[in-house]
């Protein structure tokens, strides 16, 4: 009789104890000259804020955390409650954890400075993706993390005005059908995946590298008519036909950066929030959004610039200035950046 090519009988389970998000951190400061530990610690108050965070989201339609408090914030936009609640969440947590002197969030209009001497920066969109909130569609934190030149001075708002090549960690929680955190701290990428029934993060994405070239492209084609013709023509040459270089390619788009920058990054292609006619300078914000995003797409192996300059180049003027942002797989980008030059691709 021929076996089936279904055992009955998998062989040992393997016990789910792996690396934490903590072990993890813990072990990649051992190797840094000068450590305290203040880092390591850091990272785990965001941590904490990011469990606190998902346990909210995760009752959301139960406990009244649903809709809009009535409020815009200072970018105009309409501003829900848990938006409030993820800011004011990370802003507490991080007060208390007493490493950063400077806290700044999409939701708050001014930065948030700390009386103690503290080695960090923070900076946040506490709640990413918000109209995906009351369709239980996939939502984010994002955070991007710099080091204070001076640690004793009373901190200013110029010190987070910072390019983006200056980040020392940045990453996104994901409160999706799983709730998964993505950090670099400038060691690679890696993602971890949280057991609820503990409350522990755990390694479960090491080492992320985003392929050189993907099949799908992510974009609110919806603003089409308001595009530059580079974009215009960009977004044509990928629904055209032409199988050698795997076209037409796949559309993707949940509205949500965390959501399609996650599955750009595992899966390759590219995402893109160009200017347009109604958002000149696009629509996503540099120091919370597009740096960390850009900052972990070059961890991995990937690109992320504006249209055509490196986005970690670019010097903020503003705490919520905006940016164009386009992402993923190098040959992607690359091609986008050729169509806005003008170039034969
Ligand atoms: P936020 O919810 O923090 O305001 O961010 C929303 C952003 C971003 O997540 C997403 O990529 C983009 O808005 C979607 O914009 P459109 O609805 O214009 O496509
Ligand atoms: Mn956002
Ligand atoms: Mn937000």
């Amino acid at each position: 009789m021929s076996e089936s090519p279904v055992s009955m009988h998998p062989g040992p389970i393997q016990p789910l104890v792996g690396t934490t998000l903590r072990e993890h951190v813990l072990s990649g400061m051992q190797a840094a000259p000068g450590a305290t530990g203040e880092f390591t610690s850091l990272i785990n108050h965001l941590s904490l804020a990011i469990r606190i965070i998902n346990s909210r989201v995760r009752q959301a339609g139960l406990a009244g955390m649903l809709g809009y408090t009535g409020n815009t914030n200072v970018q105009g936009e309409a501003v829900q409650k848990l938006d409030i609640y993820a800011n004011d969440v990370l802003l507490n947590v991080l007060e208390r954890s007493g490493h950063c002197g400077i806290i700044a969030s999409e939701e708050m209009d001014d930065p948030v400075f700390t009386q103690h001497p503290s080695k960090y920066i923070a900076m946040f969109d506490p709640l990413d993706g918000s109209s995906n909130i009351d369709t239980n569609g996939t939502i984010g934190t994002i955070f991007g993390i710099i080091r204070r030149k001076v640690t004793d001075s009373k901190p200013t708002l110029e010190e987070a005005l910072r390019p983006g090549y200056e980040i020392a960690a940045a990453g996104y929680a994901l409160y999706g059908p799983a709730t998964q955190f993505v950090l670099s701290t400038g060691q690679g990428v890696h993602g971890f995946t949280l057991d609820p029934s503990i409350g522990e993060f755990f390694l479960s994405h090491p080492n992320i590298r985003c392929p050189q070239k993907g099949t799908t492209y992510s974009v609110n084609g919806g603003n089409r008519a308001l595009w530059s013709e580079g974009t215009r023509k960009w977004a044509e040459f990928l629904k055209a036909s032409d199988k050698a270089s795997g076209r037409p390619y796949g559309s993707r788009y949940i509205g949500s950066l965390v959501a399609d920058a996650h599955r750009t990054l595992l899966k390759g292609g590219i995402f893109a929030y160009p200017a347009d006619e109604k958002s000149p300078k696009g629509k996503l914000r540099i120091l919370y959004e597009a740096n960390p995003m850009a900052f972990l797409f070059e961890q991995a192996g990937g690109m992320a610039i504006d249209g055509v300059n490196r986005i970690l180049d670019v010097q903020p003027k503003e705490l919520h200035e905006r940016t164009p942002l386009v992402l993923g797989s190098v040959e992607d980008v690359m091609t986008f950046k050729r169509f806005q030059l003008g170039q034969q691709v």
